[in-house]
């Protein structure tokens, strides 16, 4: 009997690096499960070729990219502009391991702040990011296109302060420890 093992679910770890060309078509296979509205291959050859300010990730795990993020580091600003788990590896902490890795990429390149855009009715991501003691500042009516949705305009902050660090340094040994 042939067994299946599945990596995740065996404990391997999540092995997160920056976004190459190779890995632009799993991506975009998990981006068109992920978004209503999505990005085709060549947003992400763009981001990662050509946009000074754009710092893409992949997880692995098993060898499979399983999540993806990146950001925009704009001075003392980094703007999520995306993040996505393959749907079969959804609620194992791959997410939030993910933010985890934009929020450090965020701080080590010396933002203080972090903001991100995000459908009002996706209380999924919403919960993550409050996690991360992101607060939702404002909403823009009708940003999504698709169906008129609000997007709900959040942000965390300030990165640098004892406060920020102590909640991430607390919430970094509750996933270690996992
Ligand atoms: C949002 C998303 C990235 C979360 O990734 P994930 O790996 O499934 O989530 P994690 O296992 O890391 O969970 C982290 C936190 O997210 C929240 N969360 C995850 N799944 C949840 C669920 N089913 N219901 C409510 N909250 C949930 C919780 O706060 C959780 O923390 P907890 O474990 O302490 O409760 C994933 O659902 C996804 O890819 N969604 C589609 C794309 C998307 O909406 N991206 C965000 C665009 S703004």
């Amino acid at each position: 009997m042939k067994l299946e093992l599945d990596p995740a679910a065996a404990g391997e770890r999540l092995a997160i690096v920056p976004m190459t060309h190779g890995d632009v078509a799993e991506v975009v296979r998990i981006e068109r499960e992920a978004f209503v509205t999505q990005w085709p291959a060549d947003a992400f050859y763009n981001e990662i070729n050509s946009n000074k300010l754009a710092h893409y990730f992949v997880g692995r795990c098993g060898g499979e990219i399983v999540v993806y993020g990146g950001i925009w580091v704009i001075l003392e600003d980094s703007h999520i502009t995306t993040i996505a788990v393959d749907m079969r590896h959804r609620g194992r902490n791959f997410g939030e391991m993910m933010l985890l890795r934009l929020i450090d990429e965020a701080m080590a390149r010396g933002s203080s702040w972090m903001t991100l855009e995000v459908r009002e009715s996706n209380v999924v991501a919403q919960r993550l990011y409050r996690k991360y003691g992101f607060t939702t500042v404002t909403a823009r009516k009708g940003y999504y296109s698709d169906n008129d949705e609000s997007a709900l305009v959040m942000w965390a902050g300030n990165l640098k302060s004892e406060l920020f660090r102590n909640r991430l340094s607390a919430l970094r040994e509750a996933i270690a420890s996992h």
